[in-house]
């Protein structure tokens, strides 16, 4: 497989550009293919059998275009799927999970109070639980699942202020926020609140997502394989979406563009 050769980079919708974001930072000669499936938008609310079946299909289609490797930029579609596709496909496939480690590594031994914010499946399946397990005796973990705010990114409210302040407080104003350490962004969408989850915490609590461990991995498995593109390459996103829209196309240029 050639270095040259593009990455596939996959979401539910439009949360995934948020990771994109990140990689064209760190590996800027690298070609990405980006797939929103917006058209399904949310995996969320799903069953695991149906975000499985919907990210074999875009997979596919990234093995088709020659993809030299798979970020699935979906902490819930990783959560349904990165096993079986990692048998299925013989191309690296980097999957994403709430940055609970680094959450509580931040704590250098004491005690974290945790919140996760992620989709209701992500949080309901195996691998959070797993994950869960590994922390729970030495931190507090509160999970929250949070669907609208996906909605709001896939509908393009991002841009009223005061809508989305009103949705955190209704799923954040049951914590003594003053007591929590960090808020760990475990969906890609919600990394475009960033700012907002700044201004609901105070300044001790850390915001926390995992696109630059993601990343990270991918530019480590990429150069163990001796597949990093060449630095001569110039790097390039092309954004394809299930819905063709102008309005989701105009929606995901703007994300990708925005600083
Ligand atoms: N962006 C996705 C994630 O990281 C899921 C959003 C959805 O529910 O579709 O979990």
């Amino acid at each position: 497989m050639a270095s040259t050769a593009p990455i596939g980079v996959f979401d539910s919708g439009l949360g995934g550009i948020s990771v994109v974001r990140e990689l064209r930072r760190e590996l800027p000669h690298e070609r990405v293919l980006y797939f929103g499936d917006s058209a399904n938008a949310p995996y969320g609310t799903k069953t695991p059998d149906q975000v499985r079946e919907l990210s074999f299909a875009i997979v596919e289609r990234f093995v088709r275009q020659g993809a030299k490797a798979v970020v699935i930029a979906c902490n819930t579609a990783t959560s349904a799927s990165v096993n079986e596709l990692r048998e299925r496909y013989d191309i690296p496939i980097i999957g994403m999970e709430p940055a609970l480690k680094v959450a509580c590594d931040r704590g250098r031994g004491r005690r974290q109070r945790v919140i996760v914010a992620a989709t209701p499946l992500t949080l309901r399946e195996r691998k959070f639980a797993a994950l869960m397990e590994r922390f729970t005796t030495d931190h507090t973990i509160f999970p929250e699942p949070c669907p609208d705010l996906v909605e709001i990114v896939e509908s393009g409210g991002l841009g009223d202020h005061d809508m989305v302040m009103g949705t955190l407080h209704r799923y954040f104003d049951r914590y003594d926020l003053a007591s929590i350490d960090a808020v760990v962004l475990g969906c890609t969408h919600f990394v475009f609140y960033r700012d907002h989850f700044r201004e609901l915490l105070p300044e001790s609590a850390a915001v926390i997502d995992g696109n630059e461990g993601t990343v990270r991995h991918l530019s480590v498995v990429l150069e163990s394989l001796g597949r990093l593109a060449p630095d001569s390459q110039n790097g390039s996103v092309d954004l394809a979406n299930s819905d063709p829209s102008d309005r989701v196309a105009a929606l995901a240029r703007s994300l990708l563009d925005a600083a």
